[in-house]
């Protein structure tokens, strides 16, 4: 089968490899789509821990169960499902066992024409999504549940503040924080983004590569309870200015690295919180894949392109006008 193999730093290369050799316990799924993350860029960077060479990336996809390992299983087989990408998780629901991975490094992912996982990954796609739209759901959806709801807390008519609407994963906190009745805003480094976010529902937009220091948004919008975010960097001093008496950050990267300095001294005063997150549960997968359905959320797809362009994909996903998942038909 093809796959798309990481061979050496910043080297990934398609390679005609053994279709993987059912086992007891696991699923065979025929993969449909996939979709790109942040993550796949940075493992072929090599800015990935635990980097094992000659393994198959990809942590998002979505197909049809073509065999199982077990008789007991055997209902799955037919079906269209989405990969749950969490590797042992565990029993805390709090925080992931030191056991824990994610689908694609180190473990072979999605970008084949078949993947094998344990059959407890597999989950039906939702009803109202096809194959591709599926396929953009799994890291960035998950990632953006738990932040938004286990992590953050999120109710209905609270102010949240999304930043960096374009991103895979933001987009997905947009979409499910306007699900969950919150009043959404954002911050892009893009007008047109910010536009889009406004057609879409946002209640407000800022410009991160204008607007510095968002003071007017402190005094107009009576602050925010909850702000998402993933750039890190210096702006985390921003949203320590823009939250309400005891409201909080979740964040789940820092793309633009550390911040210089941390407004300590407001953070005590104002009783905030800075809260790190990381991917989610099984329960929270499922939950999400629940709350999708419930709403009938379609994710935002920047593209949907063929298998064969997916290797020189890879650096699009940095691109300024992207915005939500880059799809691939398999
Ligand atoms: N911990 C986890 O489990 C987990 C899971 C998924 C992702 N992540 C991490 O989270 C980050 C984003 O991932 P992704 O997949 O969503 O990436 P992505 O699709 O590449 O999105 C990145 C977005 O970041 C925004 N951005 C860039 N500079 C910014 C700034 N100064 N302020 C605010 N936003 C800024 C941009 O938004 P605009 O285009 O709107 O300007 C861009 O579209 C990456 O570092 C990734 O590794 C972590």
């Amino acid at each position: 089968m093809k796959a798309l193999v990481l061979t050496g730093p910043g080297q990934i290369t398609w390679q005609e490899i053994e279709k993987p050799v059912l086992v007891p316990g696991k699923a065979l799924v025929r993969i449909k789509a996939i979709s790109l993350n942040r993550r796949d860029e940075w493992i072929k960077e090599g800015k990935y821990p635990n980097i094992r060479y000659g393994g198959t990336l990809g942590s998002d996809g979505s197909g049809v169960v073509e065999s199982v390992g077990e008789e007991k299983d055997s209902e799955w087989v037919g079906k269209e499902v989405v990969i749950n990408p969490n590797i042992d998780w565990g029993p805390d629901p709090d925080v992931q066992s030191k056991k824990f991975s994610i689908l694609g490094m180190p473990v072979n992912g999605t970008f084949a024409e078949y993947c094998l996982v344990d059959v407890d990954r597999v989950q039906p796609k939702p009803f109202h999504l096809d194959l591709l739209q599926a396929a953009a759901l799994p890291l960035g959806g998950l990632t953006a549940f738990r932040a938004m709801f286990r992590k953050g807390g999120l109710t209905a008519g609270q102010n949240v503040l999304i930043s960096g609407f374009g991103g895979g994963v933001a987009q997905f906190a947009f979409l499910f924080a306007r699900a969950a009745g919150a009043n959404v805003y954002v911050t892009s480094g893009s007008d047109e983004k910010i536009a889009r976010a406004i057609k879409m529902g946002a209640k407000g937009a800022y410009n991160y590569k204008k607007e510095t220091n968002y003071s007017e948004l402190w005094k107009t919008k009576g602050g925010f309870d909850l702000v998402i975010d993933s750039a890190g960097g210096d702006q985390i001093n921003n949203f320590i200015k823009v939250l309400k008496p005891n409201g909080k950050i979740v964040f789940y990267g820092a793309t633009n690295g550390l911040p210089a300095k941390l407004d300590l001294y407001r953070m005590f005063w104002n009783q905030l919180s800075l809260q790190g997150t990381t991917m989610g549960s099984d329960y929270e997968f499922n939950e999400m894949l629940k709350f999708v359905s419930k709403h009938q959320i379609r994710p935002m797809v920047d593209s949907i392109r063929p298998f064969s362009k997916l290797a020189e994909s890879f650096a699009d996903i940095t691109l300024p006008n992207k915005v939500g998942k880059i799809v691939f038909q398999v």
